[in-house]
């Protein structure tokens, strides 16, 4: 049967009510969403995904109010975050309060938070009074979905794979919330995403470290966010077309000054490259700054050598 594609969040909230999986809309990507407290529920999205299981999984809720329900306590710098970013693209990371369960922190002693802002998922999660768990709605290690297309597309025929795509339209922001590990002093961007970093500094007034430590998120690994095909990193535009000048069917993209939008069909053009049987997407590094951190950083993941 095909996977329902529908607007309508009541059958939303009945199928996350009885432990079922719904795609659902957000800034920034769609997620694939289980009831955080149903440890059943939650354990299909690892084998929807074919995610390891030791990865944790982040915890959306309606509004900043609802941080403390989640954590042991909520960081002065989480606060400060959550206050400016929120509803937004930002995650925080912080201590998990005694009830948050083990397969949704991947055991870990803290866990990933955040409001997303999408009028459909924030009626939903209103009604359903609670937390949903919910990763990228991507099999894993493959690029994130921006459409209820692409989720259907990636998780459709996947038996138990989604039960229902709530449909918001595409996602305006088009990379994933920005990750701040709260737990640490100073804090740590763990993945740059839809909040600049810049702006992170700005509010924590330049307290922000590197990230430290192997893997300290999935999406840190080398290589993710990966279409088939190969992807070649230029410089510049002119750059870039001498690299795809080379290339029996080359995709460039990325010949733009408008980073917003580069960002919003990032995954979109990485996708149809795939579709369209190109050889090769041949993408411009954006500059270093705002959203080109995001942009680049899942550029240098989507070329990462993929050898085992
Ligand atoms: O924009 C987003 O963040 C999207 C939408 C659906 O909200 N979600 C998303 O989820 O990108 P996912 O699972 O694909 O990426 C979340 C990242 C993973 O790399 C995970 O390891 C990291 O967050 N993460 C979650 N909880 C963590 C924790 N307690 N400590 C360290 N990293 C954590
Ligand atoms: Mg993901």
């Amino acid at each position: 049967m095909p996977v329902q594609v529908t607007t309508d969040v009541d059958a939303a909230l009945d199928v996350i009510r009885r432990g079922g999986l719904v795609a659902i809309p957000t800034e920034t990507v769609y997620g694939l969403a289980a009831d955080a407290a149903n440890e059943t529920a939650v354990r299909r999205i690892f084998a929807a995904k074919g995610r390891p299981v030791d990865h944790p999984l982040i915890v959306h809720v309606a509004e900043p109010a609802r941080l403390a329900d989640w954590a042991s306590e909520v960081p002065p710098t989480a606060a400060v975050l959550a206050d400016a970013c929120w509803p937004g693209p930002l995650t925080v990371i912080v201590p998990r309060a005694a009830h948050v369960l083990d397969v949704v922190s991947g055991g870990r002693a803290s866990v990933g938070v955040r409001v997303p802002a999408h009028p459909l998922t924030t009626e939903l999660l209103t009604r359903f009074d609670g937390g949903l768990a919910a990763p990228s709605a991507n099999r894993f290690g493959r690029v994130s979905p921006t459409t209820a297309e692409h989720v259907v597309r990636d998780l459709g025929e996947v038996p138990g794979g989604v039960d229902l795509v709530l449909d918001g339209g595409p996602c305006p922001v088009g990379v994933e919330s920005t990750i701040v590990d709260c737990t640490v002093d100073p804090v740590q961007v763990l993945r740059p995403g839809g909040i600049p970093t810049e702006q992170v500094e700005r509010l924590l007034a330049g307290a922000v470290a590197p990230a430290t430590g192997p893997s300290r998120a999935s999406g840190m690994l080398a290589s993710h966010y990966a279409p088939r095909c190969r992807v070649l990193l230029a410089d510049t535009a002119d750059e870039a077309r001498a690299i795809a000048a080379g290339e029996a069917n080359p995709l460039l993209i990325g010949d733009t000054d408008d980073l917003v939008r580069y960002a919003q069909r990032l995954y979109e053009l990485l996708r149809r490259a795939d579709e369209h049987g190109h050889s090769a997407v041949v993408a411009v590094m954006p500059p270093a700054a705002g959203l080109g951190h995001a942009i680049r950083d899942r550029l240098l993941k989507a070329s990462a050598d993929r050898a085992g």
